[in-house]
């Protein structure tokens, strides 16, 4: 164990519809890191239940995230593709990092902020410590990369800091155990025992925006499905949500600066240049001066284009349970494999008893 090899990990909540969101800030990035990396995607089942306890249909959205890994193009044998639940090492470390993290560290989480409301009273200790969790799935495996939107960002940062202070707090045991590795913390070198992981918040659309109010994240809670793009959505759902789309009354601008303090346009023009795989100069140099009139069907071709076949992969995949069900059991017994060579050397970093 005295190496880390470079490993990558991220995980989706199955809570409600996939959106374009989470296809471009995400998905479609997990696929494409797949060539060069060895990866570990996670519907995290146990993160959705930090705000609604009861989910009568958890299985069964576990199950339409997995198919969309798959349908995506994620490789559940090269790789690996599971749901959290099934490996109870997550649950076993998020434990761990509860005793590690600070109370401080955790009430500064913005996401806690804004999903626990006024009502903080009343939110679940889970929905509290929901960053510790994540800090888990990730460092269960010891992964290095984690791909996400930009939302996500903060509790990467917490992942770091947990890593660092578990390393640091444990130092002298890590040394005399001889299973650190050498890392660089800022200038100095410091022997760690857990990674400290780099967030991948990149790709030309790691913050999609909501089709109704371009100041705002597309999001699987807007209560407006007007406000998104369902993975699931058909051609002319797609079409009518892109036509109603908020813009401003200006024609496109000639150059990318004047997408400037036009949040409608800019998200538009990005999710087209996410979409067909180009910068958002090579979309303003084809649509630059025209108007929405003529820019949104062609963003709504697009979007069919490409969506289509995802939600179309996604629909067959759905209708074979046994084999999405063997996937996430399949991939269940390889992550907890892995993550079981962690805990090992974890639990004795920390001196618990076992044998
Ligand atoms: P979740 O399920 O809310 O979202 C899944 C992924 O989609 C990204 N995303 C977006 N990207 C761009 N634009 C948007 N509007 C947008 N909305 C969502 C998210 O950033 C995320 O990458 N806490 C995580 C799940 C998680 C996780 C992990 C991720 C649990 N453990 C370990 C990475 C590593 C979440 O709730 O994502």
């Amino acid at each position: 164990m005295n190496t880390i090899q470079p490993r990558v990990f991220s995980g989706v909540q199955p809570t409600g519809n996939l959106h374009l969101g989470n296809y471009l800030g995400a998905i479609k990035r997990f696929v494409a890191l797949q060539d060069d990396h060895d990866c570990i995607y996670c519907v995290v089942d146990m993160h959705s239940i930090t705000v609604q306890m009861v989910h009568e249909d958890l299985a069964d959205q576990t199950r339409e995230v997995t198919a969309a890994f798959l349908a995506a193009g994620i490789d559940p044998e090269k790789h690996i593709v599971f749901n959290q639940s099934r490996v109870p090492q997550h649950a076993e470390l998020a434990w761990i990092f509860n005793c590690v993290a600070r109370m401080g560290w955790l009430n500064r989480m913005t996401q806690f902020k804004e999903k626990a409301g006024k009502d903080r009273e009343n939110a679940s200790v889970g929905l509290f410590a929901y960053p510790t969790l994540m800090a888990a799935d990730i460092l269960a495996y010891r992964a290095t990369h984690v791909p996400v939107g930009d939302d996500q960002k903060q509790h990467l940062e917490l992942t770091r800091d947990i890593a660092q202070k578990f390393n640091n707090d444990f130092s002298d045991r890590i040394a005399e155990l001889g299973v650190g590795v050498e890392m660089m913390v800022g200038e100095e070198k410091v022997n760690g025992f857990f990674p400290l992981t780099e967030p991948l918040i990149e790709g030309p659309a790691p913050r999609v925006m909501s089709l109704r109010d371009g100041t705002k994240k597309m999001s699987k809670s807007d209560p407006s499905d007007l406000s998104r793009i369902n993975l699931t959505d058909d051609a002319d759902t797609i079409a009518k949500k892109i036509r109603k789309a908020k813009t401003d009354p200006a024609p496109l601008p000639s150059e990318v600066e004047g997408l400037k303090e036009r949040p409608e346009a800019e998200n538009l023009v990005t999710i087209f240049a996410a979409l067909a795989e180009t910068s958002r100069s090579a979309v303003i140099s084809d649509f630059g001066g025209r108007q929405f009139s003529d820019f949104k069907p062609a963003l709504a071709e697009l979007a069919v284009e490409k969506l289509a076949p995802i939600a179309a992969e996604m629909r067959r995949i759905s209708g074979d349970r046994a084999y999405v069900d063997g996937i996430l059991k399949r991939g269940g017994e390889r992550a907890e494999a892995e993550a079981e060579q962690v805990m090992k050397v974890a639990r004795k970093i920390i001196g618990l008893l076992r044998d």
